[in-house]
């Protein structure tokens, strides 16, 4: 795990928009592991400026998103399909088709779990996987649990991921208890892992991650066995390593 601590919040995106501009132009045709959140927003607003500049290309990239909200349809503007095209696909040249979120609405979600692993699987998997990561640890949303989970699957949320992204909607009772996230094994299956945390409140999940003890209560530690993960943090998130 190669571990990276920045000024700023700023920089982190930069660095992190660094990393897959250097991805597609080693590989214009990667496939990419997207993820939602605040934490990836910078990153996001930085890749948007290098296809501004002419310097990245993603009109042969495909992306893979980590997680839906069960019963979120595509135009809920709360939909992790709806913030991805906000805040990424709509500024730039990636092909509609291209794109990849798990279904928040299938009428059969161990259908949907399996046909989007199979995706993945059949586009050759992920080259280069972006990770958030929520405070107590969970990547995706596996949530602290007594295992660490394979494949895409449903979850139930818990109350803290709930309260903590209960600042995207109206009110709490809004918040979805339920999303379709990939598995730790799907994310661990990617050939790279970029993992991002800034702010004060993701310092003990950091610490936990990349010094406690590999336990699927801390469900981001098993990427400590990955061969190829970088850590970009700020200041705050990096205050108790
Ligand atoms: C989002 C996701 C989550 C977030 C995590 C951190 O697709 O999978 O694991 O990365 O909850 O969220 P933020 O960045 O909002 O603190």
């Amino acid at each position: 795990m190669e571990i990276k601590v920045f000024d700023s919040v700023q920089k982190v995106g930069q660095a992190a928009a660094m990393i897959f501009a250097a991805q597609l132009m080693k590989n214009p045709r990667s496939v990419l592991g997207l993820a939602t959140g605040s934490t990836p927003i910078p990153t996001y607003q930085q890749l948007i400026a290098l296809y501004q500049e002419g310097l990245v290309d993603f009109s042969q990239a495909q992306s893979y998103n980590l997680d839906e909200y069960c019963g979120l349809s595509h135009e809920h503007v709360c939909s992790y399909y709806y913030f991805m095209h906000e805040q990424l696909f709509d500024h730039i040249n990636i092909a509609k088709d291209a794109v990849h979120v798990p279904s928040g609405m299938a009428q059969d979600f161990d259908a949907e779990c399996k046909g989007y692993d199979a995706a993945i699987a059949k586009a050759g998997g992920v080259d280069l996987q972006l990770l958030g990561i929520g405070r107590n640890g969970h990547i995706a949303f596996n949530e602290p649990d007594a295992c660490f989970t394979h494949g895409t699957h449903v979850v139930s949320l818990t109350k803290s991921t709930i309260q903590a992204n209960r600042r995207f909607f109206d009110s709490e009772d809004q918040v979805p208890t339920r999303a379709i996230t990939m598995g730790v094994g799907s994310i661990m299956a990617a050939r790279q892992i970029l993992l991002l945390a800034t702010g004060e409140d993701k310092a003990e999940a950091i610490r936990d991650t990349v010094k406690g003890d590999i336990t699927p209560q801390v469900q981001a530690s098993i990427l400590r066995t990955h061969p190829n993960v970088v850590v970009l943090l700020d200041r705050e998130a990096a205050s108790l390593l």
